[in-house]
């Protein structure tokens, strides 16, 4: 009989996830008759005091919601760090240059579309991204991809020298019956651990609400989700420090429950 202590099982829980509060529609609201209120700035404080591990706003060409000015007074006083979503234009590459945000996170954009409608072809795009990337990182900006959940773009994403991506979670969201809906966090299951074997950290978001999120935050390898549509709609009617807390709430019972 071996004389070797029974090995103890390997405690592997999964790390904790973090929630990233949107608050670009907080300015869609402001922004719908050209006041001064609701302020995103307020609300981004509002949501960190009420857990919020992270703040992300997405500076858009076409200013819709967030301004310049919003990301220029959030910057220096959000207790949490500061995630700008852009598009890799000259113009908005030198204003995150010119900021620095701690993370940013580069996404596609097209002027016609209500909100952003897919991921970034980083196989496609790989040379202007890989730019970007570089430009970014050299200002001292974590950057994230925001792609599909399609596997030709780890690799890319990595060529880029990308440290994260996010998977984008719309077309789960967005699925009409639970077998699609299996069937796309499937795939968003399989990038997911595709991604974090390759090294990358691994974000998601869109489209994510309190009915939808508890698969997408129990999959170990997802360490932040950034939702913003939901909680600022959920924030209507309770609140948004309510709306954040029923979000981390959603998300940390969803992580609880990963078998380690
Ligand atoms: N992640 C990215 C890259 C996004 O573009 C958006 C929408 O701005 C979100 C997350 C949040 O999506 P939603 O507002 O649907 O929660």
């Amino acid at each position: 009989m071996s004389t070797t202590p029974a090995a103890t099982p390997a405690c592997r829980l999964p790390a904790p996830i973090r929630l990233g509060v949107n608050i670009d529609h907080v300015g869609t609201l402001r922004q719908a008759r050209g006041t001064d209120y609701p302020d995103p700035v307020e609300a981004a404080l509002l949501a960190a005091a009420a857990g919020a591990d992270g703040i992300t706003l997405h500076l858009r060409e076409d200013r819709r919601h967030i301004q310049d000015h919003d990301l220029e007074r959030l910057l220096p006083r959000s207790p949490v760090p500061v995630n700008l979503e852009l598009a890799a234009t000259p113009e908005m590459l030198a204003i995150a240059c010119r900021l620095k945000p701690p993370h940013a996170c580069l996404v596609p954009e097209r002027r016609e579309e209500r909100t952003t409608e897919g991921g970034l072809d980083v196989v496609a795009g790989r040379r202007a991204i890989a730019q970007a990337c570089a430009r970014l990182s050299d200002a001292g900006v974590a950057v994230a991809l925001f792609v599909d959940p399609d596997p030709r773009q780890i690799e890319a994403a990595l060529a880029c020298g990308a440290p994260q991506v996010e998977i984008n979670t719309g077309r789960y969201a967005e699925a009409l019956t639970a077998a699609a809906q299996g069937e796309r966090l499937a795939e968003v299951a399989a990038f997911a651990r595709a991604a974090r074997a390759a090294g990358l950290e691994v974000h998601a978001g869109h489209g994510l609400n309190l009915d939808n999120v508890g698969p997408v935050a129990a999959l170990p390898e997802v360490v932040e989700l950034n939702i913003g549509h939901s909680i600022v709609a959920r924030a209507l009617y309770v609140g948004l420090p309510a709306a954040v807390a029923e979000m981390r709430r959603a998300m940390a019972e969803a992580r609880a429950a990963v078998p380690a």
